[in-house]
């Protein structure tokens, strides 16, 4: 199968006073069309919809691709989280510690089982979650940990791990699929990693989709069981709780085909990410790091300044698509933080709220626009 360059992911010919928009979903699957085009008609022809050979071929390669025995493609990162955390056996009242400023689903996930959210702070540095919080967060009730890689930079899986020993620590990777840590890709270190494939993710479907994947052939066996109505054998539900949440053989054909490509998408990112870097490390900005054993995937490039919301209009006003990833942290949403417990400050969660501003960032920006955006940046400093 033809692998591509990356001077053909890249936007060719693009006007530079065009828009510039925050995320272009359609881009990687378009250069790759024919080759997904293709991988549709094998599911047209071959009769099977739901857990087929594509979904298998799939995991396969997704288990490959992160160095664990197991893959399981379900519905979405939300359900992934459902998933791994009914297989770990939390229950309705377990406590389960993570992070406020993250994407709502991580705490949607805890409380969709019934689970009390325990929120704690992040590090100043990685924006993950800070292992020094987790000590005072945890309780008798305290039944898992998930730690978010955020933006795409690895949460420190050991330090969580020395801060609560015992409890099985769950990886929340929907933005961190290519990420590495010590040279090791992430996924592989928490009991159970959980994946997103929403579109503009570094692995993104044409639609919902997301996997478990895990090295304990348990969690695993009962993640695969949950997902199909808690069955132990054909239409003998065993497991209490179970759902129906299914990657669709569509799906899973075409990340098939994009799999194959995302060290080339993440390596895209980072590029783009070191381009940001080297064009506006001289302004007051506090841009996104790399802690020493970390490789960022940069699904977001995130950056902070005191002017945010100055600098944010000025983007937005010359055509540059930008986000505030999160404009409000969990615990400041009222679906969210209901029954939430909060042990700690919440001090670096709530500093960076009003800060915070991410860049157009997706691996077929080309490195006009990226210079573009740093024009107008520099721009608006200047
Ligand atoms: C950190 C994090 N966790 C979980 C999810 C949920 O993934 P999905 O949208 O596929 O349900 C997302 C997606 O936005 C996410 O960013």
């Amino acid at each position: 199968m033809a692998r591509h360059g990356l001077s053909d992911l890249m936007n060719k010919g693009d006007d530079v006073a065009a828009p510039i928009p925050f995320a272009f979903p359609g881009g990687e699957a378009q250069t790759l069309r024919a080759e997904i085009m293709a991988a549709l008609a094998r599911v047209v022809d071959g009769n099977t919809y739901i857990l087929g050979p594509e979904v298998a071929t799939f995991e396969k390669s997704l288990a490959g691709s992160l160095e664990v025995s197991d893959a399981i493609g379900v519905a979405s990162g939300t359900d992934a989280l459902v998933l791994a955390l009914l297989a770990l056996g939390v229950e309705s009242g377990d406590e389960v510690i993570t992070v406020s400023h993250t994407a709502g689903a991580t705490v949607a996930a805890i409380r969709m089982i019934g689970a009390i959210p325990v929120l704690v702070d992040i590090q100043e540095s990685t924006y993950c979650l800070d292992p020094d919080a987790l000590k005072g967060a945890l309780s008798s009730k305290s039944k898992a940990i998930v730690a978010v890689h955020l933006y795409g930079h690895p949460a420190n899986v050991e330090a969580v791990r020395a801060a609560a020993p015992g409890i099985p620590v769950v990886e929340d990777c929907a933005q961190a699929q290519g990420a590495l840590w010590n040279g090791r890709p992430v996924g592989g270190r928490g009991e159970v990693s959980c994946f997103s494939f929403y579109p503009t993710k570094n692995l993104g479907a044409l639609g919902d989709g997301g996997a478990v994947a895990s090295n304990d052939v348990g969690i695993a066996t009962r993640v695969r069981q949950l997902r199909t109505y808690g069955w132990t054998m054909p239409q003998y539900a065993e497991l209490n709780h179970g759902r129906c949440s299914r990657l669709d053989e569509m799906q899973a054909a075409l990340l098939s085909v994009k799999l194959k490509m995302l060290p080339d998408y993440v390596a895209r990112r980072r590029a783009v990410a070191a381009r940001y870097r080297g064009g506006l490390s001289t302004l007051p900005l506090i841009l996104p790091l790399e802690k020493p054993g970390a490789s960022h995937a940069y699904h977001l490039y995130v950056l902070r300044s005191d002017r945010r919301d100055a600098l944010e209009q000025y983007l937005s006003r010359r055509g540059i698509g930008v986000g505030r990833h999160y404009p409000l942290p969990v615990h400041h949403q009222p679906g969210l933080a209901a029954g939430a417990r909060i042990p700690v400050p919440l001090t670096v969660t709530e500093k960076i709220g009003s800060e915070i501003l991410s860049l157009p960032m997706f691996s077929t920006i080309s490195d006009e626009q990226v210079d573009r955006v740093i024009a107008v940046v520099r721009e608006f400093f200047a």
